[in-house]
């Protein structure tokens, strides 16, 4: 079953911007969006990359090694050659701290 865990706080995440943490073995990306944080795998589904290495506006991630797109809130791909959504983890922010569910 899954669990939430703690995963950093929100102090500690570059504002506006995409921060990679790990938890365990799980490579994450933490987005700090316009609509609150979010968080998913950091890896691109389309090579290796990690999203977190690319551009973020606040709302799309843009990934550093072939330009596919996805929006950080929802995981949908939005360009090519990313085709494949992001995988999304539940997070919530308690007391400043940023939790997912895994
Ligand atoms: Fe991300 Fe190719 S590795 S678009």
């Amino acid at each position: 079953d899954k669990t939430w865990q703690d995963l950093i706080a929100v102090a500690e995440l570059e504002a506006g911007d995409a921060t990679p943490v790990q938890l365990g073995r799980r490579e994450l990306a933490v987005f700090d969006t316009v609509d609150g944080i979010f968080v998913s795998y950091a890896r691109c589904t389309h090579g290796a990359a990690n999203l977190c290495d690319g551009y973020f506006d606040g709302r799309r991630i843009e990934c550093p090694l072939h330009q596919g797109l996805f929006d950080a809130r929802t995981g949908a791909s939005l360009a090519a050659p990313a085709r494949v959504p992001l995988r999304m983890i539940e997070a919530r922010v308690i007391d400043g701290r940023v939790q997912v569910l895994v």
